[in-house]
């Protein structure tokens, strides 16, 4: 009845923007990940408390704002007439900041959730659900690289690449760490209803997917490396022409591209991320990290420096 699951965020290289099925969560478009390793959310579910509603805890402090949506996440895997729940979580990084907390709480929640009211689902069937969650959180029940395609009515999703396989670093450069004023979810629907931009990125992806997975297959670092930071910006330029604009970044994230800019000028294997969020992620190889972190942590407005290699799927610590 009780059961505590753990999963790292994961951040896209080639990005997931815009849904096509509102109610089912279903993405526009598919998309590549990389699972991190150092950050993570671990959750607790306690079905057998007698309560007379869900409760949730986000690190320590009780959270309505958030239960609603993790409610949903566990009436979706265990059923609607499941007992209430105690949820406990806690992430040892800043949530709803652009750093993918979404992922990995809902990843972990998904697999808690299945554990503690006794389900054996398969990972296929535990990545569907975590995505109808929160699309990202799919790809966090896989390690490494992953990548989640649109099929039909629903998503899948593949194992691209071990974490071991190809062992990449990303050096995060946090530049603010209050929660973001946008959701993900209200942006992309602004985008999808009002920037001219939308359909020439939904008709790209396919190609961005494509050059993306044959550079993880032959490990060609300048290949992925100009390919990804190409779909970032054009995610971003998606929401910059849309109405109200939606400008995630602030003036320290656009100096750490440009630090990141000035690192492969100087030959570091180096190339950024951003997601719906102002902070920068900079993936480059075990050679470069260190230079990576000292030009990124002495780039006037980063607050912390976070250093993670890639991580393993999705976990169950612990069942009672
Ligand atoms: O999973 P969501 O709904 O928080 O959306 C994630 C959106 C991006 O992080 C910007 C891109 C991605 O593919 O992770």
């Amino acid at each position: 009845m009780q059961a505590t699951a753990i999963a790292q965020p994961n951040i896209a290289l080639i990005k997931y923007w815009g849904k096509r099925d509102l109610a089912l969560n279903l993405p526009a478009v598919g998309s590549i990940s990389i699972t991190l390793d150092a950050l993570h959310t671990e959750v607790s579910i306690d079905l057998g408390t007698n309560l007379a509603s869900d409760c949730l805890l986000v690190n320590g402090v009780e959270d309505a704002d958030r239960l609603p949506r993790m409610s949903a996440c566990l009436s979706r895997v265990i059923g609607d007439r499941r007992p209430f729940a105690r949820i406990e979580t806690r992430s040892n990084f800043p949530i709803a900041a652009g750093l993918a907390s979404s992922a990995s709480a809902f990843a972990a929640a998904t697999v808690a959730a299945a554990a503690a009211a006794d389900l054996d689902l398969d990972k296929a069937s535990l990545a569907c659900l975590a995505g109808q969650a929160s699309g990202s959180a799919a790809r966090s029940l896989f390690g490494g690289f992953a990548e989640l395609e649109n099929s039909g009515d629903t998503i899948t999703l593949t194992a691209l690449c071990d974490e071991n396989a190809w062992p990449l670093k990303v050096v995060v450069a946090i530049t603010e760490t209050s929660p973001k004023a946008t959701s993900s979810t209200e942006a992309m629907e602004i985008s999808r209803q009002t920037s001219p931009f939308y359909s020439a990125w939904i008709q790209r992806q396919a190609s961005d997917l494509a050059t993306a997975r044959r550079a993880i297959e032959q490990r060609d670092f300048a290949t992925l490396a100009a390919i990804s930071e190409h779909n970032c910006l054009k995610m971003h330029s998606v929401m910059w022409a849309s109405r109200p604009p939606i400008v995630f970044w602030n003036s320290a994230t656009m100096r750490c591209l440009q630090t990141v800019r000035k690192l492969q000028q100087d030959g570091c294997q180096v190339f950024f991320t951003i997601d719906a969020g102002p902070q920068i992620k900079a993936v480059c190889t075990a050679e470069d990290m260190s230079a990576v972190q000292e030009a990124l942590s002495q780039t006037p407005g980063v607050q912390q420096i976070m250093t993670t290699g890639l991580g393993r799927a999705a976990q169950l610590v612990k069942k009672t």
